[in-house]
């Protein structure tokens, strides 16, 4: 059987979903394959979803456990039941994923199950359960996007070595999780695990976490995780790991005092890092160029080398962030349509969603160092804000960097209460090209979080009100 189509999409992440859609309204005909069984992706299957849901239900658990009683709420015999609780994560990723199928069919997007495999730049085979279709198409979207990285000569089990894809489904509280890697997922997901009552220690190979970050809000953040209980071991390097069965043994070496010790675990999550995921695509025979990262080359206009095969996502260069890759398949589907796309990679906010969260958009202070840009700082701290105090939430800052001469806003780095939700104001203010003083002239709502925004404008001219 064969079926032409103006453009197919391989891979049903957010940046593949995405493109399928806006390509779709635009009017092309357009396919998207998926082999998963289930649309969505890494993102709603197993990582942003499944871990926010799990990062919600845990704090609620050491909420009612920890905290309610000092605000009068007196429960009695709180007991934690995690086969419930992944439930309610199955069920949330089941209805997200079902509403993408739903979204694909009032859009008229083909929805092809399947592994796809390029057989040449107007050939697509996909092969279902031992069959295979042939599909022609003047356009190829590659958005297949990444998988998880592991460490030399460590093998990933999905056991007591696993991935955040085990770390999201594990069936008990693991007594002790080694977490290797103190980024987004190592923090989101020891957050979780911590919360449930396992004893966990990160560690990191360089001195400090969340590497990239604006360092003032990275330090502040492993002081509020380790008082949370979290215990890092900073500048040490992971050597080796083995399962034993019943614990794993993980020998690392502190990079300045080079001496060799031992951990054991339950169980070690691997967190380094993912890597872009291309194979079985047939890239090199059809002669698509990579980088020395395996990322897939494209121009501004995401082509690769072969003119009608477009990348997006995690698989080309920049954050593996699932809103970037919705940015790029957006962009993708206009630019295919005739229209102007275009992605503002100074402008692509970050959250990490461990409580309090972390936010930030654009420039970090090192960043603005290194580039020789003159900048002001503003900031503001949750202690003297009223709703975070009413809330009893009044860890953390709000940090604005701004232009020393223009005073246009440059970079804004958060920690504290639902700052995940705050940092849209900022990233809205940059792409208009906002000042500090913008930011400040602008009525904010009484008592919300999002005061410390303005009160942080104010302080990069030096006159905050409330501080
Ligand atoms: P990451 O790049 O955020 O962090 C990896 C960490 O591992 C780094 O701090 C790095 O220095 C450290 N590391 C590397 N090799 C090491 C070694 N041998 N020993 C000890 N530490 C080592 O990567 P992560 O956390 O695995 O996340 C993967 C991707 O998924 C990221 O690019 C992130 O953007 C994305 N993600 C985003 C989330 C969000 O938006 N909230 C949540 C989860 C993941």
């Amino acid at each position: 059987m064969s079926d032409n189509f103006d453009l197919i999409v391989i891979g049903g992440g957010p940046g593949g979903d995405v493109c399928a859609i806006r390509a779709a309204q635009l009017g092309l005909k357009t396919a998207c394959v998926e082999s998963r069984g289930t649309l969505g992706g890494t993102c709603l299957n197993v990582g942003c979803i499944p871990s926010k849901s799990l990062l919600n239900l845990s704090e609620n658990y050491h909420k009612a456990k920890k905290n309610f009683f000092n605000q009068g709420i007196e429960i009695s015999d709180i007991k934690l039941n995690i086969e419930k609780m992944m439930n309610s994560k199955n069920k949330s990723v089941q209805v997200l994923t079902k509403g993408v199928e739903f979204l694909f069919k009032k859009n008229k997007v083909t929805y092809l199950k399947g592994k796809g495999v390029i057989f040449s730049p107007s050939d697509v085979i996909v092969y279902n359960e031992g069959k295979k279709t042939s599909y022609k198409t003047k356009n190829i979207v590659i958005a297949t996007g990444s998988s998880a990285s592991t460490l030399p000569g460590v093998k990933i089990n999905e056991k007591n070595i696993i991935s955040s894809t085990a770390a999201l489904s594990l069936s008990s509280v693991p007594k002790s999780l080694v977490v290797i890697g103190g980024g987004y997922i190592g923090l989101e997901m020891g957050s979780v695990w911590k919360r449930l009552g396992s004893e966990v220690t990160v560690i990191e190979n360089l001195p400090y976490i969340t590497p990239g970050m604006d360092r003032e809000i990275s330090n502040e953040f492993q002081k509020i995780l380790t008082k949370q209980g979290i215990k890092f071991l900073l500048n040490s390097k992971v050597i080796s790991i083995l399962d034993q069965g019943s614990e794993v043994k993980i020998e690392y070496e502190s990079n300045e005092k080079k001496i060799k010790e031992v951990v054991l675990a339950n169980k070690t999550l691997i967190a380094v890092g993912r890597k872009p995921y291309t194979e079985g695509l047939n890239l090199s025979k059809i002669g698509i160029k990579k980088d020395e990262k395996g990322r897939v080359k494209v121009n501004k206009k995401f082509q690769t080398n072969v003119n009608n095969i477009y990348a997006i996502g995690d698989v080309i260069d920049g954050p593996m962030l699932a809103h970037k890759a919705e940015e790029e398949g957006i962009a993708v589907a206009e630019l295919l349509a005739g229209q102007s796309g275009h992605v503002n990679y100074d402008v692509i906010p970050g959250v990490i969603y461990t409580s309090p969260e972390v936010a930030y958009v654009g420039k970090s202070e090192e960043q603005l160092k290194k580039d020789s840009v003159s900048y002001k700082i503003g900031k503001f701290p949750f202690l003297a804000n009223s709703r975070a105090k009413v809330n009893n939430e009044t860890e953390g800052f709000v940090k604005i960097l701004a232009d020393s001469k223009s005073d246009r806003v440059l970079g804004v780095h958060i920690i504290g209460p639902h700052c995940g939700d705050m940092i849209a104001e900022m990233a809205l203010a940059m792409e208009f090209g906002a000042s500090a003083e913008d930011i400040a002239r602008t009525c904010h709502a009484h008592p919300t979080h999002t005061e410390a925004i303005k009160e942080a404008a104010l302080a990069v001219d030096k006159r905050p009100i409330h501080f």
